[in-house]
């Protein structure tokens, strides 16, 4: 299993580096920014989408799964950052959406034209259910003009694929292996446990319907069946499956090795900690006890099951963690330095989030022109009409909205941050001091490096089993990896105080492995203080 020691970089394609003038960024782009991955020390870039679409949804809404979207580059653009990549050591991570494609897509318009074998690759039903899409609004929309309606779990435009239809599960895994081709190894399948739904969709309340369509058991059988066909003989694959408000249970059979699904699972419940009643487009404070919690269940359970994490703090589709979880005002480097500690020691694989390796923050737009996703707008007009005031709904907005992480990588301190010489479409953060000409020597930097580096020298690290510590500190989340006759001991201070803390006594005569601070004072720990002690047991 090949996968254990490695780190994977996520680039959102359209923010990393514009070289047309146009706005937007594209591959040649990152072609040539591998050398700063490199030293960064990276194993695999994951790309969120570059195929043809209309970017109802950025990209998540495919019109042509085996093409290039031309405001990205071309297919030989593709192939040569294939090429490159592979040089540096390097591999490429692809987004499969393949829970729902575009309605320009050729399926959905011959559907729509009459065809019934296309018909049958989407959920056309004369009745629609209760369901809620989860970008708002009913999952249900007109199928043309025939009185019925399809399915789109997420935007009207995004139509939900029949997955028990077999020429539809046939025709993806063979976009699969179009791209295993071009020598791509890494895939992440957007929201595949949803894909798993009955013949005829009921209706059922509970969870705005959710319970209808998630982490069902056909999509066990459906993963077995992608994985035999496609992925599942190549030794140097790694496979993630974004996993919706999924369970421990699942993603312990998603990712188990002898199950043959994937290398391991996305879960978002820790980023749930400061909503408000479980709902997004709410202002909460952290609970760190939930936090704590949470990462101590999935360490432990999934350590004892023998699944695998994908552990993350920011993506795409989320705000900047240090804006969430840290004093960042005061801290923001050793807040970012002890966030880091927290994924990179743990067990699972570690996925950093462009920019993070920088400590980039959430940009802070004034007004409701500044946001493009379809999401945030959305939920601006939902919170106005739902009793909040222009103000209220608009903090909210600044809060949760994805485009805090879309914003262009800050590469440097001049206009658009060195992202583009043209309009960026969408507007730059504060890269006035935040950007990597500034921060590539700078502490946030480093420390990745040495975590990065770690995983790769050490077995205790990438191989170790979790086991949770001082589950009660009210501020302190700590856990112990164990392999072979190491022990190592991770602390990490949460709070913006000096806080006491008494090394547990099997550590006494330990080594200090990693420290966010150029010093380590017994009894007590600095303000997000990280710091990682390991021993060897007597045999
Ligand atoms: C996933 C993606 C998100 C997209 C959604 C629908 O959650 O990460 O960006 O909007 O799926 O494809």
């Amino acid at each position: 299993m090949t996968f254990k020691n490695k780190v994977i970089y996520q680039i959102y394609p359209k923010s990393y580096l514009d070289t047309t003038g146009n706005g937007i960024g594209d591959i040649r782009g990152i072609i040539s920014k591998l050398d700063y991955l490199v030293e960064l020390g990276v194993d695999m870039i994951w790309l969120n989408p570059i195929y043809p679409s209309p970017q109802r949804d950025n990209g998540y809404d495919i019109s042509n799964y085996v093409a290039i979207d031309p405001t990205f580059g071309t297919m030989a653009d593709f192939e040569q950052l294939i090429a490159e990549g592979k040089k540096r050591g390097i591999d490429v991570m692809l987004d499969m959406v393949l829970n729902h494609v575009s309605t320009e897509h050729e399926w959905f318009q011959k559907a729509l034209a009459g065809d019934a074998y296309y018909q049958d690759f989407f959920f056309i039903q004369d009745e629609p259910t209760d369901w809620v899409s989860k970008f708002g609004g009913s999952a249900w929309a007109p199928f043309g003009d025939t009185g019925k309606y399809y399915l789109h779990l997420f935007d009207v435009t995004q139509a939900d694929l029949n997955w028990r239809n077999e020429h539809v599960r046939q025709a993806l895994f063979e976009v699969v292996n179009f791209w295993r081709d071009k020598g791509v190894h890494g895939f992440r399948f957007d929201v595949i446990n949803l894909i798993g739904k009955d013949q005829l969709l009921k209706n059922n309340p509970v969870n705005d319907g959710k319970a209808e369509y998630t982490d069902k058991p056909l999509t066990h059988e459906y993963l077995q069946l992608l994985n035999a066909a496609s992925f599942g003989q190549d030794t140097a694959s790694v496979t993630v499956g974004e996993m919706s408000s999924t369970t421990i249970e699942n993603c312990i059979l998603y990712s188990r090795p002898d199950r043959h699904e994937l290398s391991m699972t996305f879960n978002f419940h820790h980023l749930k900690v400061d909503y408000a009643d479980g709902q997004k487009w709410t202002k909460a404070p952290v609970d760190f006890e939930q936090l704590k919690h949470l990462f101590h269940t999935w360490g432990q359970d999934m350590s004892e099951g023998q699944g695998w994490n994908a552990l993350f703090w920011n993506n795409h589709d989320q705000p900047r963690a240090l804006n969430r979880f840290i004093d960042y005002k005061n801290f923001r480097i050793k807040g970012a330095t002890m966030l880091a500690a927290c994924i990179h020691l743990s067990r699972g694989t570690p996925y950093l989030y462009m920019g993070e390796e920088i400590g980039m923050l959430d940009p802070d737009f004034q007004s409701m022109t500044d946001y493009v996703d379809i999401e945030a707008k959305n939920a601006y007009q939902f919170l106005s009409a739902n009793g909040h005031t222009p103000e209220q709904a608009f903090e909210i907005i600044q809060l949760k909205a994805r485009d805090n992480s879309r914003t262009p990588m800050q590469w440097d301190n001049t206009v658009n941050a060195g992202f583009s010489t043209g309009t960026p479409w969408l507007a730059t953060g504060n890269h006035a001091e935040i950007n990597v000409a500034n921060d590539k020597d700078g502490e946030i930097f480093s420390f990745y490096q040495k975590l990065i580096a770690l995983r790769k020298a050490d077995t205790l690290i990438s191989d170790g089993d979790y086991q949770a510590a001082y589950q009660d500190s009210p501020h302190i989340y700590a856990f112990i990896r164990e392999f072979e006759n190491r022990r190592l001991l991770v602390v990490n201070n949460f709070s913006n105080q000096e806080v006491a803390f008494e090394r547990l006594a099997e550590f006494d005569n330990s080594e200090i492995l990693i420290n966010n601070y150029s010093s380590y004072t017994d009894n007590i720990l600095h303000p997000y203080q990280a710091i990682a002690f390991v021993y060897t047991k007597n045999v």
